[in-house]
This record gives structure tokens, C-alpha cells and sequence, in this order.
């Protein structure tokens, strides 16, 4: 297994749209083995597949305290199950730094694949509601700064980059 690196914002390859998964081959499961590694190395609860450039449409998740239950969410997709918008703060790996308050729905149905190709149901709630829909956004090209004002997500641009041009 390897830690892969995160592309952090403003990195353009953050806005690809991932393609879907068709294929559960070795090459896959490697994939799904880094980005596990890569999620706990970098104390993240999810990570999605754009953030370590790779663009179909895979997730990562893991909300155990013990950080040993790993679950894997392949072309994911959600049905908002309660539209009342939750309110919660953010934060996000390729946004290293930053805890933003973001409203999202309170309650979704996610409906995805297992590694193997299993197709699986789950109802969310709380942080887990959060991150689905925050690491479907990501497969899509989103990110959490695309809630913000203009004015508050330049400023994080500006001091993100500052910072990568330091470590460059
Ligand atoms: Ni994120």
C-alpha cells in the first residue's frame, strides 16, 4: 500500500468530472488499499478520488474510532431524504486549514457498489450526510469553497497558494 499525494485547491485537476467504474480488477483494489492508507495518514473521515488525481468516480469513508472500518463507495450516487438544510462545519483535505460552515441536506440515501461490484444502500444522518454528499461534489468537480462568497474563498485561494509556493 502507498500514500498517494492530495492535490489541493486551486489545483485545476480538482474540477474533472470523474468517470464511472466499470472494471473491479487488482488494479482497482490497489487503488482502493492507497487511498484507505492515504485517508488515514492524512486523518481525513473521506476521501474522494479526484483529490489523489485519479478520476473515476470512487470514495472512501471511515467514522470508527478505532479507524479500522473502512467503507468504499463506488459511482455513488444520493436521494435527499430530508430537505431541511443542516448546517455544519467543514473541512476538506485539498482545503487544507480550513473549517467552513456549509449548508447541506440533513438526511440522504446513498446508493453505490462495494469494491467487488455489490450493490449497496445506506440512510445517513449527521457527519456522515455531510460527507456523502461533500465527497460526491468532489467527483463532480466541486468543492466546499464553491459554497462560500466569492470574497471568503479568494482569501483562502490566495493564502493556499502563498503556502504551496513556499513548499515548491
Ligand atoms: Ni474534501
Amino acid at each position: 500500500m502507498a500514500v498517494l499525494p492530495i492535490l489541493e485547491y486551486p489545483d485545476p485537476r480538482l474540477r474533472t468530472v470523474a468517470e464511472p467504474i466499470t472494471e473491479f480488477n487488482d488494479a482497482l483494489q490497489t487503488q482502493i488499499d492507497d487511498m484507505i492508507e492515504t485517508m488515514y495518514e492524512e486523518n481525513g473521515v473521506g476521501l474522494a478520488a479526484t483529490q489523489v488525481d485519479f478520476h473515476y468516480r470512487l470514495v472512501v469513508m471511515d467514522f470508527s474510532e478505532e479507524r479500522n472500518e473502512p467503507i468504499v463507495f463506488i459511482n455513488p450516487e444520493f436521494d435527499v431524504l430530508d430537505e431541511e438544510p443542516n448546517e455544519f462545519q467543514e473541512g476538506c483535505l485539498s482545503v487544507p486549514g480550513f473549517y467552513e460552515h456549509i449548508y447541506r441536506a440533513a438526511k440522504v440515501r446513498v446508493k453505490a457498489l462495494d469494491r467487488h461490484g455489490k450493490p449497496f444502500e445506506m440512510d445517513t444522518d449527521e457527519l456522515m450526510a455531510v460527507c456523502v454528499q461533500h465527497e460526491i461534489d468532489h467527483l463532480d468537480g466541486k468543492l466546499m469553497v464553491d459554497y462560500l462568497s466569492p470574497l471568503k474563498r479568494n482569501r483562502i485561494k490566495t493564502k493556499l497558494q502563498k503556502a504551496q509556493k513556499k513548499r515548491a
